[in-house]
């Protein structure tokens, strides 16, 4: 199996690519500068060069604050991006997996989100996304679309890393208490991409780690596990606005991912403690 990854120096693309490599198929790794998702015929040209089964498109503007005011620029990369992906993938009769966030809901829901609840952003990063789930679930290649939520993993801005950044010094660090979700490794997610992939069920999945928490809680976590002399405490969102609305419950229904792949992701807990244990061995080495 020949699997092109877009956007492959992003925070997932690093995951998605090691996990393709560990499968002994053949990786296409494309950073931005390899090859530019809004460009449609770059896009041509490059499918056309390699010729893949599967694109897994990795490449987004995943700045949430920064897109409310770089709207074009967040509809272009987000919403063209995968447009253009869907044609060529078409074209090219290629798989597209298609990643995508649970910032496409309105956070309204007391329950966890399933697929076919009606999405309902509330920022213009949402709407991005939500406008390429779209394009490429109704121009005609076969896809998957993958919605996931609160990533963290080697080589990229993450949650975990700024916690442990600011909790070096002593003193308080106020965290958000009132948005639910699941943070998610990409270590995992990205083997769940790659056992997707195989099995040819094409259609929208919501892949997360188990659990529910909020930052707060994930910030408590994040400092007892490494031993963090900061003090976290509990505030609200009000207290701390930002330029993007997040929704206040953000949790996804894993259903039907067991039933396809046969497994779920791990418990949050779990990765964030085999995430620690990875960033632990490089300060060491
Ligand atoms: N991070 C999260 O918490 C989160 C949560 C839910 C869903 N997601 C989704 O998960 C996916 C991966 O996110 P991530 O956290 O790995 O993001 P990331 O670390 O920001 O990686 C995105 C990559 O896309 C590249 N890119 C930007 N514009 C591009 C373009 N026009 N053409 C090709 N590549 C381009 C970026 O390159 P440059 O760095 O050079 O700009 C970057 O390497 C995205 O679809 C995101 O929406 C993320």
């Amino acid at each position: 199996m020949k699997v092109l990854v877009t956007g492959a120096k992003g925070m997932l693309g690093q995951a998605v690519v090691s996990a393709i490599e560990a499968r002994e198929w053949t990786t296409i790794p494309l950073s931005r500068g390899d090859l530019d998702v809004t460009d449609v015929k770059e896009v041509r040209n490059v499918l056309v060069r390699y010729r893949p089964d599967v694109v897994v498109n990795c490449a987004a503007y995943t700045d949430v604050d920064g897109a409310e005011t770089a709207r074009e620029k967040a509809f272009a990369v987000n919403g063209l991006g995968p447009r253009n992906l869907a044609l060529v993938c078409r074209d090219a009769e290629a798989d597209l997996v298609q990643v995508s966030t649970d910032y496409v809901f309105d956070g309204n829901k007391a329950f966890p989100y399933e697929i076919f609840d009606d999405p309902r952003p509330l920022n213009v990063y949402g709407a991005s996304k939500l406008w390429g789930e779209q394009a490429v679930a109704t121009i005609g290649c076969r896809w998957y679309i993958v919605r996931t939520s609160w990533l963290f993993g080697p080589g990229g801005k993450n949650f975990v890393e700024t916690i442990l950044r600011s909790g070096k010094k002593s003193g308080v660090l106020r965290v958000v208490n009132d948005q639910n979700g699941c943070p998610t490794y990409t270590i995992d997610l990205a083997r769940a991409i790659a056992d997707l992939i195989e099995t040819r069920c094409y259609g929208i999945y919501h892949a997360t780690n188990q659990g529910s928490t909020t930052w707060f809680n994930f910030a408590q976590k994040i400092s007892e596990k490494a031993n963090l002399p900061v003090v976290i405490e509990p505030c609200s969102t009000t207290e701390f606005p930002r330029p993007a609305v997040r929704p206040k419950n953000s949790l996804l229904d894993s259903f039907p991912l067991r039933e396809t792949i046969g497994y779920l992701l791990p418990a949050w807990e779990d990765a964030l403690e085999r995430y620690l244990a990875v960033i632990g061995k490089e300060e060491v080495s």
